[in-house]
């Protein structure tokens, strides 16, 4: 089998200093500056590899717009505050959100618009797709969230958080070995392999108690970003929405996979042309908030949320001037949003605000 560039450096690293763990292995497919798969393409549609919720319809950005302008009203409306999307893909989320709540009066002189995003392919895109919007100042982008500048804020993540890099642990009585990824024996590729048991890691509460001879999957980088992010709000006042596909309860076993042209693909075969995700945590990240100091409200479904924040009564208004094809794309996409045996069960919504901050909406 024709092993991709970065599976040969992958190997030539494993040979200089042994096992990569998942982690560093996820990180480099996905993000290596030359060769990860996000740097360098266009991953969405028909024609790529997924789609996601923004890219569906419009009708995801708009609610999520008024989720947002109704927040940055709860927060006393301050002159200014930074909407920062994290991992915004083609730019269409932010467009339709900042269309959305536009019509609120005051938003659009207050909105100071961040995107944390690692793909320079992206970024463009993102240019393009935020050129019709004159913005007081104009769109910045940051590496990480860490950089986004002080002041009241909120964040928006849409099928982030699965993309950050997860380690697994096979659990074997009182021990937990490590899987980590090696290089084959006959170099023709890459394997998991479960390193002896050490030091028990860093494990979130919920999985503590995991059965035995079972995988769990903890993601570091998750629970330090939800971390930044909550002590952000408790301090500088805001909100955070996370929406992905994942599980409310700890302990759900192994969730990594890779998907290419929308079929599921074999993680370790051709990194960096395959998208590798893992199922968000939303128990651990919950725990993390509080600890922060700041409040966790669901994670609830994404179709309930949908519902709560007027998805049908939307469709109903768009479908009211649309032609009868448009109607019938209208009615599949809905149904594509919110059934539960479609992506209105399996993702989930959670929001992050102060201690002493209203529900928002969607989480009654
Ligand atoms: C699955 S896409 C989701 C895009 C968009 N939110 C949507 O819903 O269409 C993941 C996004 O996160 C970005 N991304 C992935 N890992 C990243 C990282 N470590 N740092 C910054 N951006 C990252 C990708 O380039 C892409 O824009």
């Amino acid at each position: 089998m024709e092993l991709s560039a970065l599976e040969k450096i992958l190997i030539d690293k494993i040979a200089e200093e042994g096992p990569l763990s998942i982690a560093d292995f996820m990180e480099q497919a996905l993000v290596h500056p030359e060769h990860g798969y996000y740097m360098r393409r266009d991953p969405f549609g028909v024609d790529g590899d997924f789609i996601t919720a923004p890219e569906i319809s419009q009708m995801f950005g708009e609610l999520l717009g008024l989720w947002t302008a109704i927040n940055w009203q709860a927060m006393g409306q301050p002159e200014t505050f930074n909407l920062v999307e994290l991992g915004p893909g083609r730019g269409t989320l932010m467009a339709d959100m900042l269309r959305a709540a536009g019509i609120i009066a005051g938003f659009s002189e207050a909105v100071r618009v961040h995107l944390v995003e690692a793909s320079p392919v992206l970024r463009e895109m993102q240019v393009e797709s935020l050129k019709p919007f004159d913005l007081v100042q104009p769109v910045q982008w940051h590496d990480q969230f860490q950089q986004v500048p002080g002041g009241p804020l909120i964040v928006i993540a849409n099928e982030f958080f699965d993309a950050l890099p997860i380690n697994q642990y096979f659990r074997t009585g009182d021990y937990w070995c490590p899987r980590v990824v090696d290089a084959k024996p006959d170099g023709d590729g890459l394997c998991f392999v479960l390193l002896p048991p050490h030091d028990t890691p860093d494990l979130p509460p919920g999985l503590k108690d995991s059965p035995n001879d079972k995988v769990v999957e903890v993601c570091p980088a998750a629970l330090e970003l939800v971390e930044a992010i909550s002590g952000r709000i408790a301090t500088d006042g805001g909100a955070a929405l996370i929406v992905d596909y994942g599980h409310s309860e700890g302990g759900s076993g192994e969730t990594l996979q890779a998907i290419r042209k929308h079929t599921y693909h074999n993680v370790l075969d051709n990194p960096g042309e395959a998208d590798i995700t893992a199922h968000v945590d939303f128990a651990a990240l919950g725990q993390r908030v509080f600890a922060s100091g700041a409040r966790a409200h669901g994670a609830v479904p994404q179709g309930r949320f949908l519902q709560l924040l007027g998805i049908a009564e939307r469709a109903k208004a768009l479908a009211a001037s649309a032609t009868e094809e448009q109607v019938e794309d209208l009615g599949s996409a809905l149904k594509r949003l919110v059934d539960t045996d479609e992506m209105g069960e399996l993702f989930k919504v959670m929001a992050i605000t102060r201690l002493d901050f209203p529900v928002p909406p969607g989480f009654e």
